[in-house]
């Protein structure tokens, strides 16, 4: 359980230390793409940990938010854009496809996360989230 606290701390951290609303176009677009996953990251994150009020429906939603928007992330990065204030690596369009399997590995672990039934397994369902966010992360993003 803790790790899963720890990897929410460094989002919100994230989230506070770096204002992006200069960002425009196809780097908008897909820092937006991102911070719809972070915010259904948080609902599920809420829903992990409260068993007695465990609400299927809404996991089911956010984890599916979560997959739609991975699967949307080839399309967003398929032109490459480094346009400040990115984040993104350049190394993203060496090897478009090593990077889009990662994005296919995030969309199956949010498939997965769809269908828990308690807290407990959405733990589980959510540590391999956050793994798979951090293994593309620590690859091809400058702030991991
Ligand atoms: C396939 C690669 C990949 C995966 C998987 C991935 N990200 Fe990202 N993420 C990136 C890249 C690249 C950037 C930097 C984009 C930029 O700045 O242009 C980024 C940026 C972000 C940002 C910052 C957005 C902003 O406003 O600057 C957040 C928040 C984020 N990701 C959250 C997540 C979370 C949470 C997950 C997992 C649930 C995740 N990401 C999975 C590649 C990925």
């Amino acid at each position: 359980m803790k790790p899963i606290y720890a990897f929410f701390a460094v989002f919100a951290l994230g989230a506070s230390a770096f204002a992006h609303g200069n960002a425009t176009g196809a780097v908008l677009e897909r820092m937006e793409g991102m911070k719809s996953i972070q915010a259904a990251m948080k609902v599920l994150g809420k829903q992990a940990n409260s068993n007695d009020t465990f609400d299927r429906d809404l996991v089911s939603a956010a984890a599916n938010d979560i997959a739609v928007h991975a699967h949307n992330i080839p399309a967003l990065f398929a032109e490459k854009d480094m346009s400040m204030p990115t984040e993104a690596k350049a190394e993203i369009w060496d090897d478009m496809d090593a990077f889009n399997t990662l994005a296919h590995d995030l969309e199956s672990a949010a498939m997965a996360a769809a269908t828990v039934q308690n807290g407990d397994d959405l733990k589980s369902a959510m540590a391999a989230i956050g793994a798979s966010c951090k293994a593309c992360h620590s690859q091809y993003r400058i702030k991991n």
